[in-house]
């Protein structure tokens, strides 16, 4: 029976690289997740999406999976996942997996295979086309372009044939239009399922179908060629409802697609309730605020209204229909409180609080990434070595083909770098920022943790923990928090966000000072005399509807 304790989840991402190493050998690991579920439970979240926990070469850090059944060894093994699992529901968690499945690593058996042995089944389970020669000269079998850069065909070495890959070359494009392929991801969905966990989180989802036959894109774009040809395929809602038959409806399993860039149209037919494709997506949009054409190396002066577009537009479309996500980090962004023009030596901790408060006080379940919870901050990388996604290699390399210095091409990377997320956790002051007992980890730490650390935070006078535990309360008990309509206020005003959530007759108002000086603002006339339920400063400063914020104040109030 499907029911929808969803809706009232918080979720609490772990990037499991970098969580907590108990064996002290670099890697965060297993026993290290278990040792922290206190603490994700004293916060106050309700399930834990892990990142990959699967056997991966990590050339994209686990998002290239070489066996989907097994657990990778440097996390521990399928015993301590069991017991992980055990430890998770024992305290009420639910637990949520990552779902690779556009792409395998070319260490998966099935590629090796599929190389290996030109008869072999799994040659159809992946995309593998002859090249063309142009004027003598081999090229791709057509001209779409990686997500990371470059061609997204790989010449397979001694041949004169290549495979699709969306993303690195390390990650080999599933050909979802073979029905062997459809069956085996039914069957590892059904593997997890049966272990007990309550759902998955979906890896760009939306690629999973391509036009037949392929073909060239004829725009003149470069970045993201071919995307007309592989974005919300022709099958994809075909495919999404084949897997809820032979798998998901099977069990009481909550779903969240990533997807890229999906038209309006497609997203709302993932996640209609009575679809029966995912119960939610993800939501995005807000997060290009601060960056040029959604290209997030190329920074640009914060721009509240687009926020308000990309945060509202969701809420407002999905209402009535579906349900929708809340996010302002994950292991592919940058920490949220050095972006959007905030300058977190001064106003760290109002600005993680405000943010929080306008993200997840909106129509939607929250997504909250680790570390965001402590106010966290980027880390001060000093060159392009010191990081580790290949993501930034590649687009570094890239500005640097077309003449771009290197100490500028860095500039950028630094801003909008995965990295920033994908360092160890900043537990407390001690080495490392008790991420481990002194091993050198897998990726530098943030220096930053001798200040700022889980420890300190939750022990400050103004702590961003105790805030987060605060509103996810209300998130999780007050019911117009979780079901109200969303209704946006003073569209365009650049300095605040204001909006409502109504639900049988209770209204929440919800305003906040997005900027760096004190700001006055009236409020409409009915949230007179409405109760304060949550504000991130001691006291607001409002004399009949005019509410004088502080820097970057944000308060909730109820009627
Ligand atoms: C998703 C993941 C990202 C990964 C990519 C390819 O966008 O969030 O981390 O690199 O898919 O799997």
């Amino acid at each position: 029976m499907k029911t929808d304790w969803y809706k009232k989840a918080i979720v609490y991402q772990i990037y499991p690289f970098s969580f907590m190493d108990s064996n002290n050998d670099g890697w965060g690991d297993i026993e290290g997740i278990i040792s922290k579920l206190d603490y994700i439970k004293e916060l106050g979240a309700t399930a834990i999406w892990f990142s990959p926990l699967y056997k991966s070469p990590d050339c994209d850090y686990g998002y290239d999976i070489s066996d989907y059944r097994d657990i990778d060894e440097k996390f521990g093994t399928m015993r301590d996942f069991d017991r992980l699992l055990e430890e998770c529901h024992s305290r009420g968690l639910k637990v949520i997996m990552d779902m690779v499945i556009n792409h395998t690593s070319t260490e998966h058996p099935w590629f090796k295979e599929a190389l290996a042995d030109r008869n072999s089944k799994y040659r159809d389970y992946y995309i593998i086309r002859p090249g063309r020669r142009v004027k003598g000269r081999l090229q791709p079998p057509t001209n779409w372009a990686s997500t990371f850069t470059g061609s997204a065909w790989e010449r397979i070495e001694g041949t004169d044939e290549y495979y699709l890959h969306l993303f690195c070359r390390e990650q080999a494009d599933l050909n979802w239009e073979h029905p062997e392929v459809r069956q085996e991801m039914a069957d590892i969905l059904n593997f997890w399922l049966g272990k007990g966990v309550d759902g998955f989180r979906f890896d760009v989802f939306n690629m999973f179908s391509k036009v037949w036959p392929l073909q060239d894109d004829d725009s003149r774009k470069t970045f993201q060629k071919g995307a007309k040809f592989f974005v919300d395929g022709p099958r994809m809602h075909e495919f999404l409802k084949e897997l809820n038959e032979k798998a998901l409806s099977l069990y009481d399993s909550f779903t969240v697609g990533e997807s890229f860039h999906p038209s309006r149209e497609n997203a709302l037919e993932y996640i209609r309730e009575d679809n029966r494709e995912f119960d939610t997506i993800f939501n995005f949009a807000h997060l290009d605020s601060d960056n040029i054409g959604g290209l997030k190396f190329f920074r640009k002066p914060f721009d509240l209204l687009q926020f308000k577009d990309g945060l509202f537009g969701p809420q407002k479309d999905s209402y009535g229909l579906g349900w929708n996500t809340l996010v302002l980090e994950n292991h592919d962004n940058p920490r949220c409180v050095d972006r959007f023009s905030i300058d977190s030596s001064r106003f760290r901790y109002e600005a993680a609080t405000m943010l929080a408060a306008v993200t997840f006080m909106g129509f939607g379940t929250p997504f909250i990434y680790m570390g965001q919870e402590a106010g966290l901050t980027n880390t001060p990388f000093r060159s392009i070595d010191e990081m580790k996604d290949p993501v930034s290699h590649f687009v570094y390399d890239l500005m640097k083909s077309y003449g771009m210095p290197g100490p500028l091409a860095f500039r950028f990377i630094r801003y909008g770098a995965r990295d920033h997320a994908r360092v160890p956790m900043a537990w407390n002051a001690s080495v490392n920022g008790g991420f481990n007992r002194g091993h050198e980890p897998w990726q530098c730490v943030n220096p930053a943790y001798k200040d700022i650390n889980v420890e300190k935070d939750m022990a400050a006078e103004r702590s961003v923990f105790r805030f987060y535990q605060k509103l996810l309360k209300i998130k999780k008990e007050n019911a117009a928090a979780i079901y109200g309509k969303t209704e946006e206020y003073d569209h365009g005003n650049r300095k605040i966000i204001a909006y409502s959530r109504e639900h049988e007759g209770k209204r929440l108002f919800v305003a906040a000072n997005f900027c760096a000086r004190s700001t006055a603002y009236r409020m409409p006339e009915w949230v007179q005399g409405a109760e304060v339920l949550l504000n991130n400063y001691d006291r607001a400063d409002i004399s009949g509807t005019v509410i004088r914020f502080s820097p970057y104040q944000g308060v909730v109030f109820e009627k």
